[in-house]
């Protein structure tokens, strides 16, 4: 695809014209690292797109949705119901995809046919609907343990086995955190198209894999999904597992976001004056815990220097943290690490992390540049 026409496919579901986009059909796009930079809440026309299949066209009057399985009174909702029947909520919550930061993996060791995302499969915005709790309550679920809830969707997925629309579940008790939504608004407006809208499920604290958009399905059932995208993809394989034929189950299935941390400024290979510099970019805990310290090192993590670390919108938010230094002309190698409430902080190399399908990279960031 030519710039123009990348420009053009980015444009047509109202995102920028400097979106960095990684696949036409299906759309998949990320903002360049250091537009990703400018805002706590990122602006729609920002925030990532991620997709397995073309986008659905349904109108609000036209959506459904289905509740049932482990429940007393399985449910029939319209659009109005959902929106007029039940308390609405909002969550700031960032949603970072698994493949996230990707692109360091592949330099590791090539992972074919997955997009090598670099520093923009993640973003935050504030998202309004119902707590899916309440829904669920409504439909008398039964509250027992072991207990799993999954979410599908019509977008329709060729690269699935076999092909398959798209689908997920997450925990029962996680679907009873008051977190997790139903939403129908991002950052103030109707759900976008592109988004998932009319409705999609946000799971904060996980992998955005598990936020369903274009939602028209809830089963509580004693299993994990059976869905392509959670019995097989989304899974950390041992190195040497052949990704094309492992089987259904195989590998560690991905929930909980792991502590991460990313360098949004300077930009990789970026050019700066040399002087005084301020190094910016986020940080995350994963799962509602929160970011107690982000450390900066300019000699590849010999010594290193706290972040000024800002507070997070909320439990569900990326924390944002900046260091101004002093940096003489030359060649700049600058490292960032976070730490968690729990006392743990980040692999070193992205090479200990590698994994056929190039998931949960949270290596201590790192960035090249030079001071002019
Ligand atoms: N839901 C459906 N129905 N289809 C999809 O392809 N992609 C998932 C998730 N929900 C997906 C989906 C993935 S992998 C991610 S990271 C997030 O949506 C991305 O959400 P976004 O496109 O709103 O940024």
């Amino acid at each position: 695809m030519t710039r123009s026409a990348k420009a053009a496919s980015a444009t047509m579901w109202g995102k920028r014209d400097d979106m960095i986009v990684r696949e036409d059909l299906p759309f998949n796009a990320e903002p360049p690292a250091s537009v990703l930079a400018a805002a706590v809440i990122t602006p729609v026309d920002t925030f990532y797109s991620r997709n397995h299949g073309p986008f659905p066209d349904i109108a609000p009057r036209e959506w459904r949705l289905t509740v049932g399985g482990s429940v007393d009174a399985p449910l029939n909702l319209t659009y109005d119901d959902l929106t007029t029947k039940f308390a609405q909520h909002c969550v700031v919550a960032t949603l970072a995809c698994a493949g996230n930061r990707r692109a360091e993996l592949l330099r590791v060791h090539p992972i074919p046919g997955k997009d090598p995302w670099e520093h923009g499969a993640i973003s935050t915005a504030e998202w309004c609907g119902v707590r899916l709790v309440d829904v669920l309550a409504a439909a008398g679920v039964r509250r027992e343990d072991e207990l799993h809830v999954e979410f599908l969707a019509p977008d329709v997925a060729q690269e699935a086995r076999p092909v398959q629309s798209y689908g997920s579940s997450i925990p029962l008790n996680k679907a009873m955190s008051e977190e997790v939504l139903l939403a129908w608004q991002m950052n103030g407006q109707p759900l976008p198209r592109a988004h998932g809208g009319p409705v999609r499920v946000v799971v904060p604290g996980y992998i955005g894999a598990r936020s369903v958009k274009w939602v028209t399905a809830i089963t509580v059932q004693p299993a994990p999904s059976q869905n392509y995208f959670q019995a097989i993809d989304y899974r950390i394989l041992p190195p040497e597992a052949d990704a094309d034929a492992v089987a259904e189950g195989e590998g560690i299935s991905l929930s909980s976001l792991p502590l991460n941390c990313d360098i949004l400024v300077p930009t990789d290979g970026e050019r700066v004056s040399a002087g005084a510099l301020t190094v910016r970019g986020w940080a995350i805990a994963g799962d509602g815990h929160s970011v107690e310290r982000v450390d900066v090192s300019l000699d590849g993590g010999h010594s290193w220097r706290q972040a000024d670390l800002r507070p997070a919108a909320s439990r569900w938010a990326w924390s944002r943290w900046s260091l101004t230094v002093d940096v003489e002309p030359g060649p700049l190698s600058i490292t960032a690490r976070a730490w968690a409430d729990t006392g743990v902080t980040q692999p070193e190399s992205p090479a200990s992390l590698w994994n056929p399908r190039g998931y949960g990279n949270n290596a201590w960031a790192h960035i090249t540049a030079s001071a002019i």
